[in-house]
């Protein structure tokens, strides 16, 4: 007897000690008590007659069985959509797929859960489980995929507000398709975005609205090393069932990696080819090297575009820069093979007719000292440069 008390003594020491160790002192414990009652009764009678599998969407704002022209209608159920997050992951091209992470804050009425603070202790606001009040429908369009953080050991919590607000935070993964003209690759920027409506309600009975939130970063920290985001916003389409709520993000791809990595080598190995085909022009057999040699490297590095881009109808500019480019050193290729008869053709009329002449003149001079070739040159060194500047414009 004695033993099993003393136990009971040693074990509420200990619970207390467990359940308040966080150093609250009397007086805290006691208003922690007297809120953990309140809040207790506040649950108690707010559920009592709740169903959470009971809609709080009024329906009779078009019935024909109610007089319309003497019922006061209550207002439409709004849920406002804050954005809280929309930082983005992933854009894969070839699939005109986009990744973002994607928070949101959802708040709506639910004029079941209103009290009246000052009965409850003053409690303005209390946390309960999502599964126990009704949620309404919120739909993600046009994704591939959308992943809810959610799992059975840590359910997700609400809000409710005494004003019946009740609202909850949301963190998903969505991947999202988006139409993407790539035509100014790799110096193209799109408009992207989640798109939340409804199916189920009509819509003078239920809106979505969107707001924009304090994301908490800059755009900066909202992009992944390829691509930058320059704006976050909201926008809103007209859709059959209300309208459509949009949460947008403008991309612009870091060009960084294409630049270097096939623009700039592209010109330069055009460059080369050109200045080697065009000095010591009787050697066809090294031209013929010189034109296999540019045609591999350009092929290689259209292998390399071919893998990232989608297959739309419209090539994009990079690829018509790297056919261009193969293009102008096949034209040189070809002129630098008729040069020499040129050049013969040139010294027959030299001599026989105003050769000596021709020489003579300054003129005459300049020419001779300006070699067709190195014009020629010139030429499609200035046709390569403006293939390379067009780019960027
Ligand atoms: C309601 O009012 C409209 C015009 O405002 C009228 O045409 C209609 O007959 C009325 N309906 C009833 C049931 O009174
Ligand atoms: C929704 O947002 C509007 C405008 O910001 C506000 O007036 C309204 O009270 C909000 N509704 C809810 C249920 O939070
Ligand atoms: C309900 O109360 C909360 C907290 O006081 C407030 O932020 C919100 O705007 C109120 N909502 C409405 C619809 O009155």
């Amino acid at each position: 007897m004695l033993k099993s008390m003393l136990l009971f003594v040693l074990s509420t020491w200990f619970l207390n000690g467990i359940v308040f160790s966080q150093d609250m002192t009397p007086d805290e414990a006691a208003t922690y008590n007297k809120f953990l009652e309140d809040q207790n009764r506040l649950w108690t009678d707010l559920f009592k007659n709740y169903n959470p599998t009971i809609s709080a969407i009024y329906t009779l704002h078009t019935s024909k069985f109610v007089d319309q022209n003497r019922t006061a209608h209550p207002p439409i159920t709004e849920l406002n959509l804050t954005l809280g997050m929309l930082k983005l992951v992933d854009v894969v091209e070839v699939e005109e797929k986009v990744t973002f992470l994607f928070d949101y804050i959802a708040e709506y009425k639910d004029s079941r859960l209103k009290w009246d603070p000052l009965e409850y202790g003053g409690i303005d606001h209390i946390y309960v489980p999502q599964k126990a009040v009704w949620l309404p429908e919120i739909t993600i369009a046009d994704a591939h995929e959308i992943k809810f953080f959610e799992s059975d050991d840590a359910p997700r919590t609400a809000w409710i507000n005494y004003n019946g607000t009740t609202g909850f935070y949301t963190s998903t993964v969505a991947s999202v398709i988006c139409q993407m003209d790539v035509f100014k690759f790799p110096l193209d920027h799109h408009e992207c975005g989640v798109s939340i409506l409804f199916h189920t309600y009509f819509a003078d009975e239920y809106e979505i609205k969107s707001l924009m939130g304090d994301i908490g970063k800059p755009l900066a920290l909202l992009g992944n090393g390829e691509w930058k985001v320059t704006y976050v916003g909201v926008d809103e389409e007209p859709h059959k069932t209300g309208d459509v709520q949009r949460f947008i993000a403008r991309i612009e791809r870091n060009p960084g990696f294409y630049v270097a990595l096939v623009m700039i080598p592209a010109f330069f190995i055009n460059f080369l080819s050109i200045i080697a085909l065009f000095i010591n022009i009787e050697d066809v057999g090294e031209k013929i090297t010189v034109g296999l040699t540019n045609i591999m490297a350009m092929t290689f590095i259209l292998v390399i575009l071919a893998a990232d881009l989608p297959k739309t109808a419209r090539i994009p500019l990079l690829a018509i820069y790297v056919i261009v480019g193969l293009v102008i050193v096949m034209t040189s290729i070809a002129v630098v093979l008729v040069l020499p008869f040129i050049r013969k053709y040139q010294k027959k009329n030299k001599n026989n007719e105003m050769g000596e002449e021709l020489i003579k003149t300054r003129l005459g001079r300049f020419y001779n000292w300006l070699k067709l070739e190195y014009v020629l040159m010139m030429i499609f060194q200035m046709a390569n440069f403006i293939n390379f500047i067009i780019l960027f414009m």
